[in-house]
């Protein structure tokens, strides 16, 4: 912004609501907020809490994309407060909590338990029976190729915006998304993990997993890591498939 320009009033409208609260219902909120350089919509509303409404509820921890808890409805679409520029949107921005997640209140959901809850039933850990009994085991080598792209699934912060952008999931809610899948092909391409491809077949080969992506591409649309989760779960139907037919 050149110093002679007047900076634009953003008009903040913001979807609120206390569930634990019997006398409120859902309704829509406006604030006005003075956009200064390089504003991100987690500064515009740490400026709203701090001076407009102190009870306005939103998440955030690192402010730099790593933690995920940002996550939220901006124009419709699931994104990062944090890593979101208002210069880069009009001046009314419309915000709204990720949908399928509890709300806690205001733009605040509890992802994290439905995260914790995906992480058990699909078991999100090294699987080596031989370890376990043997802790002094030498862990195996691995080929840098290898360790970088498992590095490169392993980047997604659990933020949940694959989850509200996947309409698979509002009909299906215990599918288990893009994050699940790609968590899976994580562990399957992890040679220190022993599960067999019958084992992972258990786990995700049906409906509620690999079979029941329609494709629908929203997940790697709005992954804010930009994951490549289309090839993978493509990488895991072919894996099951080879293994549905052997059984
Ligand atoms: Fe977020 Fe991407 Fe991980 Fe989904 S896969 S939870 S969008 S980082
Ligand atoms: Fe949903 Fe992504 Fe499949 S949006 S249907 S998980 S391709
Ligand atoms: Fe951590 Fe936005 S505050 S990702």
């Amino acid at each position: 912004m050149s110093e002679l320009e007047k900076p634009r009033i953003l008009k903040i409208h913001v979807l609120r609501f206390d569930p634990h609260n019997p006398n409120d219902f859902p309704h829509m909120e406006t604030f006005e907020v003075e956009e200064a350089d390089g504003m991100t919509l987690y500064i515009v509303l740490g400026e709203i809490r701090e001076h407009l409404d102190n009870s306005l509820k939103f998440d955030f921890v690192c402010r730099a994309g790593i933690c995920g808890s940002c996550a939220m409805l901006v124009n419709g679409r699931p994104t990062l407060a944090c890593r979101t520029l208002t210069k880069k949107l009009d001046e009314d921005i419309t915000l709204a909590p990720l949908p399928l997640f509890e709300l806690i209140g205001d733009l605040s959901i509890n992802s994290g338990a439905w995260m914790q809850g995906l992480n058990k039933r699909l078991e999100t850990w090294i699987h080596d029976k031989e370890q376990e009994l043997n802790i002094n085991k030498l862990e195996e080598r691995m080929e840098p190729e290898l360790a970088d792209e498992i590095y490169e699934l392993d980047r997604c912060i659990e933020c949940g915006c694959c989850v509200a952008g996947c309409g698979t999931i509002q009909m299906k809610p215990d599918f288990v998304g893009a994050v699940g899948l790609n968590k899976i092909a994580r562990y399957h391409l992890d040679p220190r993990d022993k599960r067999t491809d019958e084992e992972y077949y258990e786990l995700i080969g049906d409906e509620n997993g690999v079979f029941g992506c329609m494709t629908l591409l929203g997940c790697e649309d709005v992954c804010p890591k930009s994951l490549p989760l289309q090839s993978k779960i493509a990488y895991l139907r072919r894996m099951m498939l080879r293994t549905g037919l052997k059984g």
